[in-house]
């Protein structure tokens, strides 16, 4: 039976290019950006290359971008790196209720140092409203973030709407688009954003490195303590396999103008229309009309999530929830559970599938009748 992978909001396979690119730079580029001969000259070179080209991807300056071990450094060293910095001009920090845990277990840590964070809430279809930015602003407000796409749901908040509230204030507006970046073109000015954290293994990149967009004003502090490189802001030798990697990705993605929205929203559709037809009980969480088309979480009546993950993965098809499974109980999703409340069955019951650049159309029909095969044998 072949294995059908649906977990791309997870983490994606890389694309052959992007393979090729590294390769050559791991046999060949040796040298330590940071070195003064010519073989260190020789990696900076093409670290300033790469960082002029990753920054123009996003409408940035080449001064503004800080690269990172992935998405979970680039959240981190910008809450608690601004909060840090910052912490003369007030102590409190707003973020949402649904971020991923980069974001939440770093606004925690922040709590325990002595700050005050406020966790917004979101509709039953898992939207942050600019109105309650509004509602929690306070004098003493120096950050909020907000995530561009969720990661469990598919969910794209208003970052626009959330940047024009914060215009006149001295807070900082960070995003994390680790599952936007290279699904729709961001341009930082547009948005609006004063930091964003994206992560090269969720475009066909290689894991372990991504990167934090800060516009040159914004003030923070390290969070590690080393060399002189990302401008004292990320010490540390530069990974340049993973960075050229990172480049090379959405290289492909910037060359067919992101085509492959398009693409991935068929295979979403295709496997969709084909649970529809087949009559068993389920809903989407979120506005499915509305919806990033890599991710579609969904609620099958009747079921468990530990049952179905279990299932699904003996007849190949790889998913996951936002559930963790934790000695024998099951710990209810933190996202679903901020857009129905805690112990709504839709907590319990749903699984994320993630579409991406592992699939083709065939998968899909096949991928949906192996769940609903799943799900009538589960409920019957
Ligand atoms: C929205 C979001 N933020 C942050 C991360 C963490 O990124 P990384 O795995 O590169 O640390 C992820 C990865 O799942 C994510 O989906």
């Amino acid at each position: 039976m072949e294995p059908i992978y649906l977990d791309h909001a997870a983490t994606t396979p890389m694309h052959p290019n992007v393979i090729k690119a590294m390769q050559e730079v791991m046999g060949e580029v040796y040298g330590n950006p940071s070195s003064i001969h010519q073989f260190g000259r020789r990696a900076r070179a093409i670290l300033d290359e790469n960082r002029r080209y990753l920054a123009q991807s996003i409408g940035a300056d080449e001064k503004e971008l800080y690269f990172t071990s992935g998405g979970t450094e680039a959240d981190n060293l910008a809450l608690i790196g601004v909060a840090l910095a910052n912490q003369h001009k007030g102590k409190h920090i707003i973020t949402t209720a649904i971020e991923h845990h980069a974001n939440i277990h770093a606004a925690e840590h922040l709590e325990s140092l002595g700050f005050e964070v406020t966790y917004l809430p979101v509709n039953e279809a898992g939207y942050v409203q600019p109105s309650d930015v509004v509602r929690q602003l306070r004098p003493d407000t120096i950050l909020v973030s907000v995530m561009m796409i969720n990661n469990e749901v598919g969910t794209i908040q208003p970052i626009e709407e959330i940047a024009k509230v914060l215009k006149d204030h001295q807070a900082y507006f960070h995003t994390d688009a680790v599952q936007a970046y290279g699904l729709i073109k961001l341009d930082v000015k547009q948005l609006g954003v004063d930091l964003m954290s994206v992560s090269a293994h969720k475009l066909n990149g290689p894991k372990g490195v991504g990167f934090l967009y800060a516009q040159q004003d914004v003030k923070f502090n390290a969070l590690q303590h080393g060399g002189n490189q990302e401008r004292l802001k990320r010490p540390g030798t530069e990974s340049l396999p993973g960075i050229v990697g990172m480049r090379v990705a959405i290289e492909q993605i910037e060359a067919n103008n992101y085509q492959t929205y398009d693409k991935y929203k068929l295979y979403r559709d295709l496997f969709y229309k084909e649970l529809q037809q087949s009559g068993i009980d389920f809903s989407v969480n979120g506005k499915f009309e509305e919806l990033a088309p890599t991710i579609l979480n969904i609620s099958f009546a009747n079921t468990n999530v530990e049952q179905m993950l279990m299932s699904l993965d003996l007849e190949g098809v790889a998913v996951s929830s936002g559930s963790a499974c934790t000695a024998g109980s099951i710990e209810a999703s933190h996202v679903l559970t901020a857009m129905y409340g805690s112990d709504h069955p839709k907590t319990k019951n749903s699984i994320r599938f993630s579409f991406g650049f592992a699939n083709d159309e065939a998968q899909m029909i096949e991928a949906a009748k192996r769940v609903i095969n799943v799900v009538k044998r589960l409920t019957k």
